[in-house]
C-alpha cells in the first residue's frame, strides 16, 4: 500500500452521514416551519403534531398515528397497550439497537432472544418455535438497516398462538414487503425520528402507527399521564408527547422523503455495481419482493475492524451497527447468556460495517469508498 503523496492534497473526507448537506438544501423551509410554530405559541400536542400523525399514518398505509417523544417510548407504549406486564416474556432479535430490548425491560418484562438470518440480519422465523413459552406475550420484529423482516411466516406463527406482533420500524420508514409498507404489517409499528434516521427530527421524536382504534386510543392515554380526560387519570402513564417544533420540522422533511429514498436506492445500486467486482465483500441483500430503503448500507467482511481503521486513515467514515448483540450486553448479564448462544447475531456483530450513505452522497465519493475497500483487500 502506498502512502499519500505530499504533492497531492488529501481528497475531501467522505463522512458516513452528512446532515449539514441536507440542512444546506432545506434550511429555508425548516426555518419557515419553526417560525410558524413560534408564532402560534402552541408547543405540545397541537396542529402540527396532529397533521404529522395523519401524514405518517397515510405513508405507512394505516389509519392511526400517535406522536410520541421517541422511538423507544413508541416501543414501550405499544408493548404496554398490547398488554405486556411485568414478568411476561417478549421475543426479540439480539442483533438490534439496545432500545428494542430495553423497552421490554422497562415494563418489567423479559426479552427472550431469537436469532437472526445471516443474510438479511432480521429475525429468522424458523427460530421462534424454540424460544416461545407459555409466558410469551408478544413478538417485536425489527426491520434492520431499512429492510423488512420476513413477516408472513412470523405473522402466521403469532396468529396461531394469539400473540401480538409489533414492528420496530425505527430504521425502515418507507420500506415495503410484498407490496405492503412496513408499519402496516402487524398489530402496531414503532417509528423513531432520531436525527440520523431516514426521516429525522432536530431532537428526539417517535410515533406508533396502527390500524387498531383500541391500541391507538390506549397509546394516546398512556402518552399523557394515563389521562382519559383532562386531569382525570385512569391508569399510570408517561409524559411522552411529541412537540410541535419537531412535528413541523418533520412535516417539511416528509415532503422530501421519497426523493431522498430514491437517492439512497440509487447509491446502493452504484455501491453494488462496484462491489460486485470485489470478492470478499458481501453487499446487503434485498430479496425479491422487498423494497430496501438503505437507512444503512451495511457490508459484511472479514477483518472488519482493520478495514474500518484503513478507511478512517483515508478520511472515510464508517460505523459498526452493532458491535455487541443484546444477549452479550452487560445490561443483560443477569439473563445468563454466553457466547455461542446466538451464533448468527454474534458473527454479524463481528463482521458488519456500514459505509457512507445519505441522499446527498455523490458517485465519485462512492467510487472512492469502494476503491479504498478494494485496496484494503489487496494488502
Ligand atoms: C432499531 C431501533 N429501535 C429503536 C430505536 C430507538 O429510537 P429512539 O432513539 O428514537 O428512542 C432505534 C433508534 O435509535 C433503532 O434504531
Amino acid at each position: 500500500m502506498s502512502s499519500p503523496s505530499h504533492s497531492n492534497p488529501l481528497p475531501e473526507p467522505v463522512p458516513q452521514l452528512d446532515l449539514a448537506a441536507q440542512y444546506a438544501a432545506i434550511g429555508g423551509e425548516i426555518r419557515t416551519a419553526v417560525e410558524r410554530v413560534l408564532a402560534s405559541q402552541q408547543f405540545v400536542l397541537g396542529r402540527e403534531g396532529a397533521a404529522l400523525e395523519e401524514e405518517i399514518a397515510k405513508l405507512c398505509g394505516v389509519t392511526h398515528g400517535i406522536g410520541l417523544a421517541s422511538g423507544t417510548d413508541a416501543l414501550i407504549l405499544a408493548l404496554r397497550a398490547c398488554g405486556v406486564q411485568p414478568g411476561d416474556e417478549v421475543l426479540v432479535p439480539p442483533f438490534t439497537f439496545v432500545a428494542t430490548g430495553s423497552a421490554v425491560s422497562a415494563l418489567g418484562a423479559k426479552p427472550i432472544f431469537s436469532d437472526i438470518r445471516p443474510d438479511t440480519y432480521n429475525l429468522d422465523p424458523s427460530e421462534l418455535e424454540r424460544r416461545v413459552t407459555p409466558s410469551t406475550r408478544a413478538i417485536v420484529v425489527v426491520h434492520l438497516y431499512g429492510l423488512a423482516a420476513d413477516m408472513d411466516p412470523i405473522l402466521a406463527f403469532a396468529k396461531a398462538r394469539h400473540l401480538p406482533v409489533i414492528e420496530d420500524n425505527a430504521q425502515a420508514i418507507g420500506a415495503s414487503y410484498k407490496g405492503r409498507r412496513t408499519g402496516s404489517l402487524a398489530d402496531a409499528a414503532c417509528l423513531s425520528f432520531y436525527p440520523t434516521k431516514n426521516l429525522g427530527a432536530y431532537g428526539d421524536a417517535g410515533m406508533v402507527v396502527t390500524n387498531s382504534p383500541e391500541l391507538a386510543a390506549s397509546i394516546r392515554i398512556l402518552r399523557n399521564h394515563g389521562q382519559s380526560e383532562k386531569y382525570r387519570s385512569t391508569e399510570p402513564g408517561w409524559n411522552s408527547r411529541l412537540d410541535e417544533i419537531q412535528a413541523a420540522i418533520l412535516r417539511v422533511k416528509l415532503r422530501h422523503l421519497s426523493n431522498w429514498q430514491r437517492a439512497r436506492q440509487s447509491h446502493a445500486a452504484e455501491y453494488k455495481r462496484l462491489l460486485s467486482q470485489i470478492p470478499g465483500v458481501m453487499p446487503p441483500l434485498a430479496p425479491e419482493g422487498y423494497e430496501h430503503v438503505y437507512h444503512q448500507y451495511t457490508i459484511r467482511i472479514e477483518y472488519r475492524d482493520a478495514l474500518q481503521k484503513f478507511l478512517s486513515e483515508r478520511k472515510i467514515g464508517s460505523t459498526i451497527y452493532y458491535p455487541y448483540p443484546l444477549h452479550l450486553q452487560p445490561l443483560y448479564a443477569s439473563l445468563g447468556h454466553k457466547p455461542g448462544d446466538f451464533p448468527h447475531s454474534e458473527r454479524a456483530a463481528q463482521e458488519v460495517l456500514s459505509l457512507p450513505m445519505y441522499p446527498e452522497l455523490h458517485n465519485e465519493q462512492i467510487a472512492r469508498v469502494v476503491d479504498a475497500v478494494a485496496e484494503f483487500l489487496k494488502c
